[in-house]
């Protein structure tokens, strides 16, 4: 069924219909808001007739349930948490909705207009479905209607947003209900819990400025009876790239709401007459059966249609630097490197943090984007015309939105930092936040990173981002509200990648905060992969993979082969291994390779060959996880499956194999039961419904570490 919007006037009931869910709202005769279904395709007639979520006798203490309205307001028997919480002048908290008629400015978009009957304050819901995916997206748009040159306007004066949430979402009633969410922490990032959700509140938020290690912005729900290949599966993730929260609410009388939005407990918003201020949107998913798997794959799909930049280009294999030569780069090391970097099959080359200013160590230097001139005495151009003439694209670090207090910059512009007066200014890393939300900040940084992409020609900038915000304050903002920076330095950061990308259409950027630290569906929408944890440990890594891609798609999962023991773990683990491990994402290589000895050279050189016949698999294939990880003693495998069935490539990794046996056959997922398909390693050839129902021999080596790849081709 495509994606629609269709609406039965009687009821005041709309209904968002994408190719295989459905959606429905209702505003009803007292112009609220409220919320009917979420879940599997019903008719318009269905949804009409259905009675509004949590409705139904309720006792005078209970209040109206957190599931009913759309966006659940502060005010009258409302004691749930409110998604918006505003404070008018005379110090009136509660939200009345007066509906205000209703817009569908584009195919498939919806916007829904209430106005206070008394205050200057427009809300506006907003709903988007595309005809391709059964992502709906949702945001709020709140304005102050108010005219600041009445002099009797008490409406003139500002309205405080405590809280401004993207959205409230509802579930069906169930008896139970599961959240799986993703915690960490650097160097541990996306972890995946599931865990029974309890009754009350749960809050799942960042604090940082940005998305953050701890946390990721998005939630899968479901009734604890799916499966990763059965049940049904409601998602949702806000796509903003700084601080969030998220508020969940599950009532005993199974009742489950949530709230999403921009901005922690603490960050509020100031609406000055005729400001608006609109929400990050916030992408709903539900599956109707295929569990997990299928959510993630959906995920994936959408996010590969609507969202990455260039969905269709193949990640290059890309080698840095950071973890071979650290702040010691020189033009020497780098062209060693690159040289047999070059010579592995490497195609994109990256030179990390230390090339520019005073920067020796982590003291000194970010915010001052020149060579340094120790290292790299004719600029940076000779070192990139070498890694062109290698064959290779050539790649550069950078902090934008950093400076060491030791710079140039800041001696010349103390004040272009977060900071508060009469505060010291704390340091993390030996380093300050450059405040992205003021116009000179943004003009600066423009300014320096197009002519440094230009001058040396640069392809590709990994854009990395090493603390969160402290002392979170804007003291000389114009108009006195600091607090716009918990939004406005977000803003900043997406307006000035977009401005380079569109100044620069070939250049290509990574997304990195120390790791993983800044990962979102508005980070993927502006970068082209993501440096997703700085442990390199490669069975770590496959953990942090396992969370990563349950909704991110493999094609911006980069990860690289390092050294051992590794620097992060200490643990020692075979190079097919670590090969194996990072070929299961986009492949890089990060070891120092003048310290490889030759047969490990060769066999890099052999595995990244592998890896070019199996990445269109990878990195364009639908993702089936067929084990996940678990402790060292049991097998993780994962399957790629090409769109039309046409080839699949499993990889297969077993850390220590117990008492000596082989694995049971693996098996895989998705293949069409009467295609046949040669095991390209083996020769063998077997039915999908084989591979299916008995599964694939593995033949893993009898050793620790032990892992393969298989490439399955159609015939
Ligand atoms: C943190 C990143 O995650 C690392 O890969 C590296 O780029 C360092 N920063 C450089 O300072």
């Amino acid at each position: 069924m495509p994606a629609a919007l269709s609406h039965d006037a009687t009821t005041g009931t709309w209904l968002l219909t994408t190719p295989s869910t459905s959606y429905a709202l209702r505003v009803d005769g007292q112009g609220v808001p409220r919320h009917v279904h979420w879940g599997g395709p019903l008719t318009l007639a269905d949804v009409a007739s259905l009675p509004p979520a949590g409705a139904g006798p309720r006792s005078s203490f209970d209040g109206r349930p957190a599931t009913s309205e759309e966006l659940t307001v502060d005010g009258a028997d409302r004691y749930g948490p409110p998604a918006l919480r505003v404070r008018f002048a005379d110090g009136t908290r509660a939200l009345t909705w007066q509906a205000d008629g209703h817009e569908q400015p584009a195919p498939g978009t919806l916007l829904l207009h209430f106005r206070d009957p008394h205050y200057p304050l427009r809300t506006t819901l907003g709903y988007r479905v595309h005809p391709d995916t059964d992502v709906i997206e949702r945001w709020t748009e709140l304005t102050h209607t108010g005219i600041a040159s009445d002099p009797d306007d008490t409406p003139g004066d500002d309205i405080l947003a405590l809280r401004a949430d993207s959205a409230t979402l509802s579930l069906p009633p169930r008896e139970d209900y599961r959240l799986g969410h993703a915690v960490g922490q650097w160097a541990a990032e996306t972890q995946l819990r599931r865990t029974s959700l309890p009754y009350g509140e749960t809050v799942l938020t960042s604090r940082t400025g940005t998305t953050s290690h701890r946390a990721q912005p998005w939630t899968i729900l479901d009734a604890g009876d799916a499966t990763e290949e059965h049940g049904q599966v409601w998602s949702a993730a806000l796509a903003w790239s700084g601080s969030w929260q998220i508020t969940l609410q599950r009532a005993p009388d199974n009742q489950l709401s949530l709230n999403l939005g921009a901005g922690h407990d603490a960050v509020t918003v100031t609406l000055r007459p005729g400001e608006t201020h609109t929400t990050p949107p916030v992408l709903l998913l539900h599956v109707a059966e295929g569990g997990f798997g299928a959510l993630s794959r959906a995920w994936h799909r959408h996010l590969r249609a609507q969202v990455l930049p260039h969905p269709q280009e193949t990640r290059p294999v890309l080698y840095n630097s950071w973890e071979a030569t650290g702040f010691g780069v020189t033009l020497d090391n780098q062209r060693q490197l690159a040289s047999l970097a070059a010579g592995l099959g490497v195609e994109l080359f990256v030179m990390d943090d230390g090339w520019f200013g005073a920067r020796r160590d982590d003291h000194a230097g970010l915010g001052d984007w020149t060579p340094y001139p120790g290292a790299f005495p004719d600029g940076l151009r000779p070192l990139a015309d070498e890694v062109h003439r290698l064959g290779m694209a050539f790649g550069l670090w950078v902090e934008p939105e950093m400076v060491n207090p030791d710079s140039d910059l800041y001696r010349a512009h103390p004040d272009w930092v977060l900071h508060f007066p009469h505060r010291p200014r704390t340091e993390l890393r030996h380093q300050l936040v450059l405040n992205f939300a003021r116009p000179d900040v943004a003009a600066w940084a423009f300014d320096r990173l197009t002519r440094l992409v230009a001058d040396n020609d640069v392809d590709y900038l990994k854009w990395d981002m090493n603390r969160p915000f402290s002392e979170a304050g804007w003291p000389d903002e114009p108009s006195g509200r600091g607090d716009r920076l918990w939004f406005d330095h977000v803003r900043g950061y997406h307006t000035l990648v977009d401005r380079l990308r569109a100044a620069h259409p070939r250049l290509r950027i990574e997304a990195c905060s120390g790791g993983g630290g800044r990962v979102d569906p508005a980070v993927l929408a502006r970068t082209d992969q993501v440096w997703i944890s700085d442990n390199t440990d490669a069975a770590d890594r496959l953990v942090i993979q396992h969370g990563y891609a349950q909704l991110y798609p493999v094609r911006t999962m980069a990860a690289w082969v390092t050294d051992v023991p590794n620097q992060q773990t200490g643990r020692s683990i075979p190079l097919r291994f670590r090969f194996h491990s990072a070929m299961s994402g986009v492949l890089g290589i990060g070891g120092d390779l003048t310290r490889w000895r030759p047969q490990e050279l060769k066999e890099a050189e052999q595995l990244v060959a592998e890896y070019k016949t199996v990445r269109h698999l990878v990195q364009h294939g639908e993702l089936f996880r067929l084990r996940p990880p678990g402790d060292l003693q049991s097998l993780t495998a994962v399957q790629y499956l090409a769109p039309d069935a046409a080839e699949a490539a499993v990889f297969a990794w077993l850390p220590q194999p117990r008492f000596g046996l082989a694995p049971a056959p693996l098996r895989l997922a998705g293949l069409p039961r009467d295609a046949h398909y040669r095991d390209l390693r083996s020769g063998r050839v077997h039915s999908g419904a084989a591979l299916r129902e008995r599964g694939l021999d593995l033949d893993l080596p009898h050793e620790d570490w032990a892992s393969t790849v298989v490439h399955l081709v159609r015939i």
